[in-house]
């Protein structure tokens, strides 16, 4: 932090922070940015920059899915993740690790070459998508996370007990008829910036119960190289631009 408003309270000058800026006042491919002391928490001394600029969007994204804002995952809530291992975006990767936290039973998708990771970050169970249809191998969700949309959601459905949730992070068409049809709960949302969130992410971080996923950091120079390898897909982790020289 290189400087502080004159009603900052929680900062100061030289505290290493971290935050999700609020996308409706621009993103952050930038040295400095200027950012309410509501949407900042202390950077987790274990990680790297880099890695804490990878946290924000995919931890927040997965923390309010996960708790009292959407589904509300308690110790033995069963919980479907789709996309387990995360890829460009990362809300995944984030998602095993803090269902795990919240003390769920938590069964993922994902592909072949990111199995292992995921059921090291806490997954009892993955399904590879792409060998195995997940509806026709579990059942009886409490909750489903969905992270993909289309044909993944339209299966999902049929997966959650009566009751049951399915929270997503992309669009539900017609969720209120899905919702009666199927006798679930549906809620597609969009997640926002939020300090307190943050730094409770910070905590897991330090107590060992969440860890970013970074493939490739890129120096600010190479932004274009960046953007061009997100688009490309199949990442392993996210892309981070680095500022510093
Ligand atoms: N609503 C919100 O607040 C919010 C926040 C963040 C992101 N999003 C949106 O949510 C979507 C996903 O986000 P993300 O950033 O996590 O995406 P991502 O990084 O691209 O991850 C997608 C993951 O899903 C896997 N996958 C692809 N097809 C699958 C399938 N049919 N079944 C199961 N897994 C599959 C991929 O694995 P493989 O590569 O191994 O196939 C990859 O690990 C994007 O559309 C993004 O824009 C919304």
């Amino acid at each position: 932090m290189t400087a502080v408003g004159g009603e900052v309270t929680r900062f100061a000058v030289g505290d290493e922070v971290f935050s999700r800026v609020d996308p409706r006042v621009g993103g952050a491919f930038a040295e400095y940015v200027a950012v309410n002391q509501s949407l900042v928490a202390a950077k987790p001394s274990a990680l790297t920059f880099e890695e804490a600029a990878s946290l924000p969007l995919a931890a927040l994204t997965a923390l309010q899915a996960l708790t009292a804002e959407q589904a509300d995952v308690r110790p033995g809530t069963r919980v479907l993740i789709h996309g387990g291992a995360g890829g460009a975006g990362g809300v995944g990767s984030a998602a095993v690790q803090i269902a795990k936290q919240l003390g769920a039973e938590v069964v993922a998708t994902a592909s072949a070459g990111s199995l292992g990771l995921v059921r090291e970050l806490g997954a009892d169970q993955v399904i590879d998508y792409r060998v195995e249809k997940f509806d026709e191998v579990v059942s009886d969700f409490d909750v489903v996370l969905d992270t993909i949309g289309g044909e993944t959601q339209e299966r999902s459905f049929g997966v959650l007990k009566t009751g049951g949730t399915l929270v997503s992070i992309v669009p539900i068409p017609d969720a209120e008829a899905k919702k009666a049809r199927w006798n679930i709960e549906a809620r597609s949302f969009f997640m926002h910036p939020h300090g307190g969130q943050l730094a409770r992410l910070a905590g897991l971080v330090e107590s060992g119960q969440l860890r970013p996923i970074v493939e490739t950091v890129f120096p600010l120079d190479d932004a274009s190289e960046a953007l061009q390898k997100v688009e490309h897909g199949g990442a392993r982790g996210k892309t981070v631009i680095s500022v510093r020289a």
